[in-house]
C-alpha cells in the first residue's frame, strides 16, 4: 500500500512538471491523473497573475464633466413623459402630478395630487435638484422603492441632462 501511495505522488508531482514545462504556466492549467480504476481523478489549476488582471479590467465610466446639456435637446426627450405629466403653467394632475416649476422644489409637494406612500414617506429627505431628478430618472423603481411611477428609466446619461436641463426651464 505504502509502495502504490509512493507512486500516486510521484505520478502527480511529474504530470504538474510536465504541465508547467510545456506551457510556461501562462493559462489556467488542467492535468488529470488517474493512477487506478477506483481512485478519483485529479484536477490541477494553476491561476497566473496575467489570467488574475484580465478579470478585473473595468469598463471605463463616461466622462459627462464637460457635456453641455442642450435644453433644445431635452424637450424631445420630455415626450417620453407626457402621457403621465403635464409640464405647463397651470397644468393638470395626470397619472402623474402636474411637474411645473418641479425643478427645485421638494419631493411629494404638489397640492392637490395624491402620492403613493413611498413618495410620502421621503418628503422631507429630497429636494428635486439635479443629483436627485438624474438618480431618479436613471432608475425610478430603484431610487424610489414603491413608487407607483410606472417608468422603466432613461438609459443614457446625455438624454438625461438634456431633459434636465429643458425641465429648469418650465417655471
Ligand atoms: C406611466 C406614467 C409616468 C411616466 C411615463 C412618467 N411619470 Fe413621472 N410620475 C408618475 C407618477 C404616478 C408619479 C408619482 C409617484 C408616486 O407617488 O410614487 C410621478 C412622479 C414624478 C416626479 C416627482 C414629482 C413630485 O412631486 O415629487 C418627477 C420629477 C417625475 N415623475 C418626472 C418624470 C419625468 C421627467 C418623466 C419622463 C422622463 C416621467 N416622470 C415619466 C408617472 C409617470
Amino acid at each position: 500500500m505504502r509502495n502504490f501511495e509512493n507512486k500516486f505522488i510521484v505520478a502527480v508531482f511529474a504530470a504538474n512538471l510536465i504541465a508547467i514545462v510545456f506551457f510556461g504556466g501562462r493559462y489556467y492549467l488542467t492535468g488529470s491523473v488517474e493512477s487506478s480504476k477506483d481512485q478519483p481523478k485529479l484536477l490541477v489549476e494553476v491561476e497566473t497573475e496575467e489570467a488574475v488582471a484580465v478579470k478585473t479590467v473595468k469598463a471605463p465610466v463616461e466622462d459627462l464633466s464637460n457635456y453641455v446639456a442642450s435644453a433644445d435637446r431635452g424637450k424631445k426627450v420630455a415626450g417620453k413623459c407626457k402621457a403621465c405629466h403635464d409640464f405647463n403653467a397651470g397644468g393638470k394632475h395626470k397619472t402623474g402630478p402636474a411637474l411645473w416649476g418641479i425643478f427645485g422644489s421638494p419631493i411629494a409637494s404638489q397640492a392637490g395630487y395624491s402620492y403613493s406612500s413611498a413618495f410620502e414617506a421621503k418628503q422631507g429627505e429630497i429636494i428635486w435638484n439635479d443629483d436627485e431628478i438624474d438618480a431618479f430618472l436613471h432608475k425610478p423603481k430603484k431610487y424610489i422603492k414603491g413608487t407607483k411611477m410606472a417608468f422603466p428609466g432613461i438609459r443614457k446619461a446625455k438624454d438625461r441632462l438634456d431633459l434636465i436641463a429643458w425641465m429648469k426651464e418650465q417655471r
